[in-house]
């Protein structure tokens, strides 16, 4: 495929809930990952921006429910902060308690090949911007702007990579987090389903 150019994958970019089988490779996992934040020069800044970044808050975690990835064992990974690297986190296929503590029924959670799943330290965030107003809910407003871009990035490089795409918010926050046994204060905001298209 020709490289797109940073328009043609803005006009591109589109939710797609329909995936095939075939499987995702790690060159490309990783692309999507360094996009959403990869450290991109020597003081640690990101690909994505970052409120407080000067005191190396960077509240955002990420996680993987592998699916069907090349070399990939089906399982929930932890995505390391420079994005190279993917730690078991729970082992077996996840994709379906995901779409079960989605909000109606969301049968393309299940059918992706690999949902990235955009987490955020809230008190971390929160405890950042105590001091300003609102006090106490400006931190969390930071957390999901950042989430938002990071999410945005996703989807210009699945875009870009002739992948199919799709943000999903409408889930149950704590019932996700206890599908995903997330570590405390960590908490779910976005998940990007991602797999190549369905043949139509
Ligand atoms: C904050 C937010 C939450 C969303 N939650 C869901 C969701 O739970 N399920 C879903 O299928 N799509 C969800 N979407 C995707 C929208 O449905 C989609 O962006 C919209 O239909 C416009 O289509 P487009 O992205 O192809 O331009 C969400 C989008 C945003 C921005």
């Amino acid at each position: 495929m020709d490289q797109l150019t940073l328009e043609d994958a803005i006009s591109k970019r589109r939710s797609d809930r329909a995936f095939d089988d075939k499987p995702l490779t790690q060159p490309l996992l990783h692309k999507l990952l360094w996009a959403a934040q990869g450290i991109t020069n020597e003081s640690g800044k990101r690909t994505v921006p970052s409120a407080h970044a000067l005191h190396a808050l960077h509240p955002l975690r990420l996680f993987v429910s592998a699916g069907q990835i090349e070399g990939v064992a089906a399982g929930t990974y932890q995505v390391s902060g420079d994005t190279r690297e993917l730690t078991l986190h729970l082992s077996g296929d996840r994709r379906g308690a995901l779409q079960q503590a989605a909000l109606d029924d969301q049968p393309w959670i299940g059918g992706a090949t690999a949902i990235i799943t955009i987490c955020a330290d809230m008190l971390a965030a929160s405890q950042a911007f105590a001091e300003q107003p609102p006090y106490g809910a400006r931190g969390r407003r930071y957390a999901y702007i950042e989430a938002g871009a990071a999410a945005q990035n996703i989807y210009l490089q699945a875009a870009a990579e002739g992948l199919s795409c799709a943000l999903i918010a409408g889930f149950r926050d704590e019932a996700t987090a206890d599908m995903m046994q997330l570590p405390l204060p960590l908490e779910p905001v976005i998940h990007m389903c991602i797999g190549w298209p369905a043949e139509v």
